[in-house]
């Protein structure tokens, strides 16, 4: 059932705990039964594509993926919670968004010591975009960190947000002596890691004064949590524990099955879709090829929105025009990947295929559905590429191909002259395009300066459009889908056009 699943994102600066959290939670909801599996899995793939050395020498993830786990809550009812993973780089700002576009809600994970970083803020701001609610977790209290309260006030003032304490370190760093569940009075101490109850907060004899009046103050402090305001967006409950250690961690899942909202409508131009909608239909938000290199395979992600899927379903995708049939969707657990029988609105299913399917696409089994809100960004970097082996151009195109529709770069083919551009967001995927090219596809490109500084999609009339494009044809350019892009040498040079031309429009960002 739709209302059992929570569909979720962690987001966090590099290095603040995201690893050790999934896994935490992983363990905590029964899906691994060892702590280090999400880690060494992770090691043992990046070991075999070279591109992942990047990740390793910056220690950042660029990557995201998708596991799928289930837990009984106190109810007795079992909650399907699909954990998404993002990259945790600014520079990946584009394929993040595309990935809080599949998702419910988000968990927001700061190192105690360091409080919000700048990357993990403009996270934030794009959940706050697409309306996704936050629980904040404050990792790593075991060390010795910021003052709670100063960490809660920078989390109100720098988010614009209400914050709601749900528990509360006992000291931190060499005084840590466990975590106090605000509403029940318990605390998880050190040893063992088990909850002892040590009744409520104001009598409580055994911690020591000073931070039981702290709690007090804080419980004071902070308005009360309600969940409306949470699912709003006007309130983050926050959880002080230990991702390492395993505190709060409990609590945290329990948040999220209890107060993260099930999955909701979706924006599509007919309006919002509802899960509960019996038509089954879903939209692709991220491909993925390569997976695995010893098999050549290419996976969209697709988010289901209404409907119960059933494997050997026709859907049509919206850039395709004709059905396909869905006859291997995947599913993705910590440890396996699994074929799905059926999916409900919420699950993510992989879809293997040859190209079909693309970032952006709305499946549907009438092919009447068009989702919005999957955008492509207007690239800040544009670069040339260069080969090494001018006969490999072939290959290049295939791995261009590839590549854009997973949403690592973008290609725009300029009208004039032979070689392709490509535009990126973020310094970091040029260093990722070159070695995958290398590793996955065995062609050795050079990059090299192009004339122009962005790009625009040119919206309007046809005739509007050629008549610009006849005075403009060294910057007219066409991306992946043919639609015409205007290649400016400058971001003055596109006010310039607009200016002169006020019935096209020179778009930063493309709907798919
Ligand atoms: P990330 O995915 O957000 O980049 O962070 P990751 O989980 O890899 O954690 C970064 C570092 O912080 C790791 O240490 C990890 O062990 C440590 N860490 C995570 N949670 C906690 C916590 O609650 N308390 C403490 N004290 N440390 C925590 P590392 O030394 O960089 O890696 P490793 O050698 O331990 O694997």
């Amino acid at each position: 059932m739709a209302s059992q699943r929570r569909t979720f994102a962690i987001i966090s600066h590099p290095d603040a705990g995201k690893t050790t959290l999934t896994e935490k939670l992983l363990l905590t909801g029964g899906a691994i039964h060892l702590a280090g599996e999400v880690k060494a899995r992770g090691q043992a793939r990046r070991a075999r594509s070279d591109w992942m050395k990047i990740e390793q020498q910056r220690g950042i993830s660029v990557t995201s993926s998708v596991m799928t786990f289930e837990r009984v809550d106190e109810n007795g009812d079992t909650i399907t919670f699909n954990l998404l993973d993002t990259p945790g780089h600014e520079d990946f700002s584009e394929d993040t968004y595309r990935t809080l576009t599949a998702v419910d809600s988000a968990i927001m994970v700061i190192d105690a010591a360091k409080g919000i970083e700048p990357q993990t803020r403009k996270l934030f701001e794009v959940c706050r975009l697409r309306s996704v609610p936050i629980i904040t977790f404050v990792n790593k209290v075991d060390r010795e960190g910021r003052e709670p309260f100063e960490l809660l006030d920078e989390v109100a003032d720098m988010l614009a947000l209400d914050v709601c304490p749900m528990t509360w370190p006992v000291g931190m760093g060499g005084r840590f002596e466990g975590i106090l569940d605000l509403a029940d009075g318990s605390v998880a101490r050190p040893e063992g890691g088990s909850k002892e109850f040590l009744g409520k907060v104001d009598e409580n004899a055994t911690i020591p004064e000073e931070f039981s009046e702290q709690a007090e103050l804080a419980q004071m402090g902070y308005p009360e949590f309600d969940v409306e305001a949470y699912r709003g967006g006007d309130l983050t409950p926050v959880y002080f524990g230990s991702a390492l250690k395993n505190f709060g961690v409990v609590q945290l899942i329990e948040a999220i099955s209890q107060y993260a909202p099930p999955p909701r409508p979706q924006p599509s131009e007919a309006g919002p879709v509802e899960p509960t909608q019996d038509e089954v239909s879903g939209f692709i938000f991220k491909v993925q090829a390569n997976m695995d290199p010893q098999h050549r395979d290419r996976i969209a992600f697709m988010r289901l929105v209404s409907g119960t899927f059933k494997r050997g379903m026709k859907l049509t995708p919206s850039g395709l025009g004709k059905p396909i049939a869905v006859h291997s969707p995947i599913m993705f657990f910590a440890q396996d990947r699994e074929i799905a029988d059926t999916a409900e609105p919420g699950d993510i299913i992989g879809i293997p295929n040859h190209g079909t399917l693309r970032v952006g696409d709305s499946l549907s089994e009438k092919n009447d559905i068009r989702f919005t809100g999957l955008p492509n960004f207007a690239p800040e970097i544009l670069r040339r590429v260069q080969l090494v082996d001018p006969t490999k151009t072939k290959q290049l195109r295939k791995a261009l191909d590839d590549l854009s529709e997973e949403g690592v770069i973008q290609v725009f083919y300029p009208e004039i002259g032979s070689q392709w551009v490509i535009g990126v967001v973020g310094q970091l995927q040029l260093d990722v395009l070159i070695s995958r090219l290398s590793a996955e596809y065995k062609v050795e490109a050079g990059l090299e300066p192009a004339p122009f500084a962005t790009a625009r999609w040119i919206k309007g009339d046809d005739r509007k459009i050629e008549e610009f494009a006849g005075f403009n044809r060294a910057n007219m350019a066409r991306d992946r889908d043919g639609a015409p892009v205007f290649l400016a040498k400058s971001s003055w040079d596109v006010g310039y056009q607009q200016e002169k031309n006020p019935d096209l429009g020179f778009g930063a960002t493309k709907e798919r």
